[in-house]
């Protein structure tokens, strides 16, 4: 009896997570991953699933190791290990795991434009198609010698989520969950950067919008300063933003 408690309260518990978690992957995520992948249901295990990689100043590497185990009875091949941003590069030592084996993922991410607290997720999927999930957290210091770099979260491999995906989207929230969510919240609820909540001024949003804040975590994303978005698209955005809350 106790036990069966215990189960149908665990299926409760792992449902309402996968609700949960479903809901937040909606918008922001949904650039590189569908939501049914984010279950953990493969038989190899991360041990632990939450490794820090300590305090790295901006622009530096964060370096860490996950530790993976195949728990089931059979050989398990790991496919593909992905993370929620690419920023981040996983490599796993070994791909093909005995029963009972491990081995350990590399975890390398680029701190370029981050600032505080960071977290980002690792997910691995097996042959059987299956996934499992960890996390890896950092805390990101000022670095003096970034002022007035012309890096930008818009060039090289990070233009593919940071700059691409701007293309053709006309209206304001199309805008928003495609160059905007990531940092500021797929409810505008603030992440990475601020709530974008209660800002009802317009002319003062395009202006932030197209030129930044000066520097490399807030960039300008209009067109003329190396941004994706066209003087229209940043017309769209605001007077959308603008308008939501009182
Ligand atoms: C495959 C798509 C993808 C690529 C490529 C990518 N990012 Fe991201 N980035 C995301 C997503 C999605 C988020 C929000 C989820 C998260 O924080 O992991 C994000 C969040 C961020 C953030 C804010 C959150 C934080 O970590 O502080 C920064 C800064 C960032 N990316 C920088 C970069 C840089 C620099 C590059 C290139 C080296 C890059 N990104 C490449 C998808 C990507
Ligand atoms: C890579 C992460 C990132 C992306 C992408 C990003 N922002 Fe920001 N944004 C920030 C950060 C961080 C700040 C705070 C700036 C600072 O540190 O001074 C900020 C500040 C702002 C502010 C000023 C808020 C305030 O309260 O002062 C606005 C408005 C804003 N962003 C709008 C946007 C919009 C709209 C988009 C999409 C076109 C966007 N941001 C994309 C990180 C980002």
């Amino acid at each position: 009896m106790a036990v069966k408690l215990v189960r149908s309260g665990l299926v409760w518990f792992v449902l309402v997570g996968l609700l949960l978690s479903a809901c937040k992957q909606d918008q922001s995520a949904q650039l590189i991953l569908p939501a049914e992948k984010t279950v953990s249901d493969s038989v190899l295990v991360f041990e632990p699933d939450h490794v820090d990689l300590g305090t790295v100043k901006e622009g530096e590497e964060a370096i860490g190791f996950l530790r993976v185990r195949n728990s089931g009875d059979s050989m398990v091949n790991i496919v593909s290990v992905e993370a929620s941003c690419g920023c981040t590069v996983a490599e796993p030592e070994q791909r093909l795991l005995t029963p009972g084996g491990f081995t350990r993922i590399k975890v390398v991410v680029d701190t370029f434009a981050k600032q505080g607290a960071a977290r980002k997720w690792i997910l691995l999927t097996d042959d059987a198609g299956h996934h499992s999930k960890a996390w890896v957290t950092l805390h990101v210091q000022p670095n003096p010698h970034l002022d007035g770099t012309s890096r930008s979260i818009f060039q090289g491999k990070c233009a593919a989520c940071h700059f691409e995906p701007a293309k053709g989207k006309v209206t304001g929230p199309e805008i928003y969950h495609a160059v905007c969510a990531m940092c500021h919240g797929s409810d505008r609820e603030g992440g990475a950067g601020p709530s974008l909540k209660h800002h009802n001024n317009a002319a003062v949003l395009s202006a932030v919008i197209a030129n930044g804040v000066g520097s490399q975590h807030m960039p300008g994303f209009a067109v003329d300063k190396g941004g994706p978005l066209t003087a229209a698209q940043v017309f769209s955005l605001s007077q959308w933003l603008s308008a939501l809350d009182e």
